[in-house]
Formats: structure tokens, C-alpha cells, sequence
């Protein structure tokens, strides 16, 4: 097919699909069918660049960076609304509304106050031209490139009759869903983290946070990965011919914007109250959240005639709902021991439905925040679910407080294994120190020696570890190598097929490096580059557990606390036996030569650096050689490097680093003389 014939085709084909999506909510293709679209089409993109289309959706990928956004003024003011808490103010609005347009026959339309970030997109010749944020109202930040990869937001009308110009006003959420999966996937590496002894990064507060934080991100590439969306709700423009409110959004939808499909006309104040009403308990059903209800006149002439006050049109109004709070019975506060040992205390409550679900169970945190509280067990408490998810105590309904109900007291031992615990200096959480004793922490290990970057074993996943733990098959994770085929045929829900896929994916972590075995122990504070680290300076588990905090000490980038994590990990005895258990199964427990063969050993042990232009060796073949020849090559002069090689024009910071730290700097020659 001729390539522009068939360029154009994928883009209308891939937009169908798209629009399907995300804007109806139907998945007419397959995942897999999708992206083999999408990179034909970015195949032949790249081969006929000419023929790209405005509209293609492999724009929507990002790319590039913007360093500053750029101010630019809107055409028209982006105001804000008035607000409303109650029915009278609603009624009180729609007195007002008589007033100003007396004898006047007029009509309203409801719509959601999407609680998201507002936006405005300019449409030249029907394109997307540009897409700015609110700012101060009357000037924003131009952010079109992370808008386009919004994909709810056309970058192209299609229709007969499109006027030159015109602006659309909407806003940018980010749906429930997305909000989460981007929060777990912060607990999910936040785990990780404190095993290497790093801070953990803070949740995400809400999604309207978010949203607006990712719209202001430099890197488009990253705005595409968070799957924003975008709802619009005005149509602005000089001498459009839309005469109502109802007739674009209409025509909105027709070039196909997200509009919200429930949105009402209504013929006076009260069927406006019973449709706020109505969406005041199923708003709770929603993907996304919201922040009221905008209550619009539907006629532009009248809007027109009512005009605006200062700040706020006087054609519309917001109602917001209260946040929903309920009072209920604290009847016992249970603990949660993590897969770090980090105890997290539970509010039992008196189930209670609370914005259209119940509500059992509420998070405490940890001591401080019951402290703070003042919580008491058989206490009746407040509890919220506002902008957040997750529902959270608000406080003590003291007067309710009988006199017999006792101070509370935190736990000191671990509800699962009954080790005392413990709480480090500085840090609000108590923690159960029983590593290798206490289940949940055995679980957590194992389901990190599973995971991607370690061991990689796909055919496990938590739920099987649990199996697995319960009926007593695996209780350290070198057990994973000793399990039998019949051993897992026999348990519940295991069929052939699946047995023997567990078998064989366990097999092959075999003959995954040893890097990625250190990794996968899970030892305090070593990470994936720690664990490559010393599996390339110690290169075999032996001489690792043998290392003193001295020898330790010597590894490049390896400071006290690591070394003494190391050391005191190799020392106890429950890890040594794990260690012979793996060992005994075949794991690679040494560092293997498959990437870099070594050639000689005449640098074992010392650690160099390059700075300038070597006369005989590239920029990284110095380095292989470095490390062909048993040496470790690093990227920055510390007190552990043993030799600076200098070249031709060196750096002024490394030699100067060098020569305070007295680290001896040596030619190319006299480097190589070291290998005779
Ligand atoms: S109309 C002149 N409709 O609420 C009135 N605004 O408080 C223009 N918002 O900045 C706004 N949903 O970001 C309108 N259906 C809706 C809305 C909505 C959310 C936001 C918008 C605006 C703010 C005003």
C-alpha cells in the first residue's frame, strides 16, 4: 500500500480505537493488537516523515523537555465560581437570577464541579494550537505539550463545518483508579527502600494533586505515563453559532471532547435541587472525584444580560457537598506487622456507612498519631472520608467517653512471633525485630528474592508464598529449591500445568547472577547497585561473608552503616544455614566471567579512576580493562581509590581531589606496566 495511504489510515483506525476508550469506556481491541498499530504506524512515521499528521496519535507519547513554561495570556478570563453549602443559598441564587431577568422564562443545566485542574485549549483551523493552565485568570502557563498526551483531548476536529477559532474550557482529573495504582506503586518500591535504608517517598495526597503536579512536570514522556483525562464544560469563541449552553456541549461531544453524560437541563430551581440531591449519594459511585455540582443558565443570551460580579459569572453557582463524616464505636485497635517488620496499628470500628460504603476498619499510622488523638479503646470517634480515599479518624467524641474505659496502651511485643519490639531513634513506627522468626517478615523476604530485579521466579506471586508458608513447605527461601513437583500437585487449586511451571521457574533462577542472588537475600540497606557492587569486588559469596567492616569499607561507594549491616548479616547464624542451603541447591554464588573475561589478576583488589584522554583506550575500555584485569573502576575520586590514571588534558577537579586526598595520579604508561 502507498505509505501516506496507509499512514493515514492507521490514524484514523488507532483514533477510532482510541476514542472507543476513552471516551465510552470500550475496549473493541486487544492490548497487543493495539501496539502492533501503533508501531507500524510509528515505523512508517519515521520512514516518510512528511507525510505525519497532526493528529497522530503517536504524538501522544511525549518527548522533549521544557525547561520553563511560558506565560501567555488568555483571551478570555478563566474566573472562578460562586459557592454554595446549603439548599437556601441555592434558593437564594435562583431569587437573585429573577431578579436580574424578571418575567424572563429561563432554564438551568447541572453538571459535576469536577475536583481537578482547569484548562484551556485553543483551536486554530480545528487543531489543538494551544492548551494553557488558569494561573492568575488572566494569563497561564502554556502547556500544551503535556496536554497532547492527555488522550481525551482531540488535537484534531473532524467535521464539515468547524469555526476558525475557538476555546474550550474543561478540566483535568485523574481518575480513582490511576490515582492508586500510582500509590501502590510508591508502597510497592517504598518496601525497597527501607531495605536499603533509604527515606521513603511520601503517598500521594489526592488525586487533584496530582493531576496538577503531573501537568506541571518538564518530561511530556512522564505526563503520558500517568493516565490523566480530561472533561470539558464551556465552548468559547467570537460569533459562534451555538445559542445554548445544552447546544455545545452538544456539539462539544459531536467533535468528539469528554462530556459528562449525565449532565441535566432543568426547568426551575426545584428540579434542580433533586437532581444535586439525587447525585449527592451516587457521586460516591463515580471513577473520579468531584467537588459539587456547577448549576449553569442554559440560554448564552441570557448570561449575557446577568453578566458577572467582580470575580464569579452570575449565571452559575457551585454546590458542594459536605464532606461525609460519621460517628461510630473504636471497639478494639489491632496490628498489622509488615513485610519489614513494621507494626501498623488498625482501627476496629462499628461497621458504619459512610459515603455509600461501610466502614470497618480505619488506619491509625502508629503510637503518635493515637497519642494525638487521644484514642481510647470503646471510645466513640469521628470519622471522615473527604477528598481521600481511605477513611480516617477525625477525633474523640469525649462527652460519650464513659468513665470505666482505661488508658490505652500501645503493644510491646509483636502480635505475630511475641518479640519485644522496637523503635529506632527518630522514627515514629515500631518495628519487630525477629527477622528470621517472624512470618510475615519470612513472607516478605521470600516475595522479594521472587521479585523482577532479583530472582525473577514469575511463577510465584504473594499468594502462593502464603500457600506455601502455611502448609509448611518453604520457611526460608533457599526451601523454594527443595520443593517437589508432588508437593505442589497435591495442594488445593494446583493443577499439572502450574505445578510444573513453578518447578521450572525456580529452576532457571539458577542461573541468574550472583549480583542478583546478594540482591535478592534482602539484607538491610543493600540495593540493586550495592549488591553489584560487592559481588564485583568480592566476587564470590566466601570472601564476602569473610570481609571484616575494614575490608567492607574498601568497596567503593560502601560506608559504615552498609559494611556493618553486611557483616552482621553473614555473622548470624540462621543466614548461614540459608547460605549453605543455596549453595547445596546450585545457586550462583559467585561472580560468573560470561560479560567480562578475565584476562589476569594483576589489579585484584585496587580500585582506579581515568581522567583526560588515554592515548591507547575509549572512554568504557578503560574500564573493561580495568576490570578484565581484576581492578574496579570507578566514577569518582574517594578516599578508597588507589590509582588516578592521567591522560591528556585532565580534569582540573579530579587531580586536585587526588592530590588532597594524597591518592598517588600515575601515566598511561606506568598503568600499563602494572599488568607486566
Ligand atoms: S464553569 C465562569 N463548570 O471550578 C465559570 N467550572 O470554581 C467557569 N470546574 O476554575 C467555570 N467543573 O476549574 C465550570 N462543570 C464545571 C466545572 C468547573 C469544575 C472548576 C473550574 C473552575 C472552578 C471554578
Amino acid at each position: 500500500m502507498n505509505p501516506e495511504v496507509e499512514i493515514k489510515e492507521l490514524i484514523a483506525k488507532i483514533n477510532e480505537y482510541n476514542e472507543q476508550y476513552y471516551l465510552y469506556d470500550r475496549s473493541v481491541i486487544s492490548d497487543y493488537d493495539f501496539d502492533q498499530l501503533l508501531k507500524r504506524l510509528e515505523s512508517l512515521e519515521n520512514q516518510y516523515p512528511a507525510f505525519r499528521l497532526p493528529d497522530s496519535p503517536t504524538l501522544r507519547v511525549g518527548g522533549g523537555i521544557v525547561k520553563e513554561f511560558a506565560t501567555v495570556p488568555h483571551r478570555y478570563p478563566m474566573l472562578s465560581l460562586g459557592n454554595t453549602y446549603s439548599d437556601e443559598e441555592l434558593f437564594e441564587f435562583d431569587e437573585r437570577i429573577k431578579k436580574l431577568i424578571p418575567n424572563t422564562l429561563y432554564e438551568y443545566v447541572c453538571e459535576l464541579k469536577f475536583d481537578g485542574v482547569a484548562l484551556s485549549l485553543r483551536y486554530e483551523k480545528g487543531e489543538l494550537a494551544l492548551a494553557s493552565t488558569r494561573g492568575d485568570g488572566k494569563q497561564g502557563d502554556d502547556i500544551t505539550a503535556n496536554a497532547k498526551t492527555i488522550r481525551s483531548i482531540p488535537l484534531k476536529i473532524h467535521d464539515s463545518d468547524i469555526p476558525a477559532d475557538f476555546e474550550v474550557r474543561g478540566e483535568v482529573i485523574l481518575p480513582n483508579k490511576e490515582f492508586e495504582r500510582l500509590n501502590a506503586e510508591i508502597v510497592e518500591e517504598n518496601i525497597q527502600r527501607e531495605r536499603e535504608g533509604k527515606k521513603p517517598l511520601t503517598l500521594l495526597a489526592n488525586p487533584r494533586n496530582t493531576a496538577s503536579g503531573t501537568l506541571k512536570q518538564q518530561s511530556s514522556a512522564e505526563v503520558a505515563k500517568r493516565r490523566l483525562d480530561c472533561f470539558v464544560y464551556e465552548l468559547k469563541g467570537e460569533n459562534l453559532p451555538f445559542r445554548s449552553h445544552t447546544e455545545a456541549l452538544e456539539v462539544l461531544r459531536k467533535w468528539k471532547f469528554k462530556v459528562w453524560e449525565h449532565s441535566r437541563k432543568c426547568a426551575d430551581i426545584e428540579e434542580v435541587m433533586s437532581f444535586v440531591k439525587e447525585w449527592g449519594t451516587k457521586r460516591h459511585e463515580l471513577p473520579f472525584e468531584i467537588d459539587g455540582m456547577v448549576i449553569k443558565i442554559n440560554d448564552f443570551e441570557q448570561r449575557e444580560e446577568l453578566g458577572f460580579t467582580s470575580k464569579v459569572p452570575r449565571w452559575a453557582i457551585s454546590y458542594k457537598y459536605k464532606a461525609e463524616a460519621a460517628t461510630t464505636l473504636l471497639k478494639s485497635i489491632t496490628y498489622q506487622v509488615g513485610r519489614t517488620g513494621a507494626i501498623t496499628p488498625v482501627a476496629e470500628l462499628e461497621p458504619v456507612l459512610l459515603a455509600g460504603t461501610t466502614v470497618k476498619r480505619a488506619s491509625l499510622h502508629n503510637a503518635n498519631e493515637i497519642e494525638r488523638l487521644g484514642l481510647r479503646v470503646g471510645d466513640t470517634v469521628s470519622v471522615e472520608k473527604g477528598g481521600e480515599i481511605i477513611p480516617k479518624i477525625t477525633g474523640v467524641i469525649l462527652e460519650k467517653r464513659s468513665a470505666e474505659v482505661p488508658d490505652f496502651q500501645y503493644i510491646s511485643y509483636c502480635p505475630e512471633c511475641n518479640t519485644e519490639l522496637i523503635r529506632r531513634e527518630g522514627e515514629a513506627v515500631h518495628y519487630c525485630p525477629n527477622e528470621n522468626g517472624c512470618p510475615p517478615q519470612i513472607k516478605g523476604r521470600i516475595e522479594h528474592f521472587i521479585s523482577r530485579k532479583a530472582m525473577n521466579i514469575d511463577s510465584l506471586g504473594e499468594k502462593t508464598i502464603e500457600v506455601f508458608y502455611e502448609k509448611g513447605l518453604v520457611r526460608d527461601l533457599a526451601d523454594l529449591y527443595f520443593l517437589k513437583f508432588e508437593q505442589i500437585r497435591s495442594l488445593e487449586g494446583f493443577k499439572d500445568k502450574s505445578s510444573e511451571n513453578i518447578i521450572k521457574s525456580i529452576e532457571a533462577s539458577k542461573e541468574k547472577p550472583f549480583q542478583n542472588v546478594l540482591f535478592g537475600l534482602g539484607i538491610r540497606f543493600v540495593g540493586e547497585t550495592v549488591a553489584q557492587k560487592l559481588a564485583e569486588y568480592f566476587r564470590n559469596i566466601e570472601a564476602l561473608a569473610k570481609a571484616n567492616l575494614e575490608e567492607l569499607q574498601a568497596v567503593p561507594e560502601i560506608g559504615e552503616k552498609i559494611a556493618e549491616s553486611v557483616a552482621a548479616y553473614f555473622q548470624d547464624a540462621a543466614s548461614q544455614i540459608m547460605i549453605q542451603k543455596l549453595k547445596e541447591a546450585g545457586v550462583q554464588l559467585s561472580a560468573t566471567e560470561t560479560a567480562k573475561t578475565l584476562k589476569g589478576n594483576q589489579l585484584q583488589g585496587k580500585i582506579f579512576i581515568a581522567t583526560g584522554t588515554l592515548q591507547g583506550f575509549q572512554r568504557d575500555e578503560i574500564k573493561r580493562f580495568v576490570e578484565e584485569h581484576g581492578g574496579v573502576y570507578v566514577s569518582s575520586v574517594s578516599k578508597k581509590t588507589n590509582f588516578v590514571i592521567i591522560g591528556e588534558a585532565a580534569g582540573a577537579s579530579k587531580v586536585q581531589k587526588a592530590q588532597e586526598l594524597g591518592i598517588p595520579m600515575i601515566s598511561e604508561e606506568e598503568f600499563l606496566k602494572m599488568l607486566e
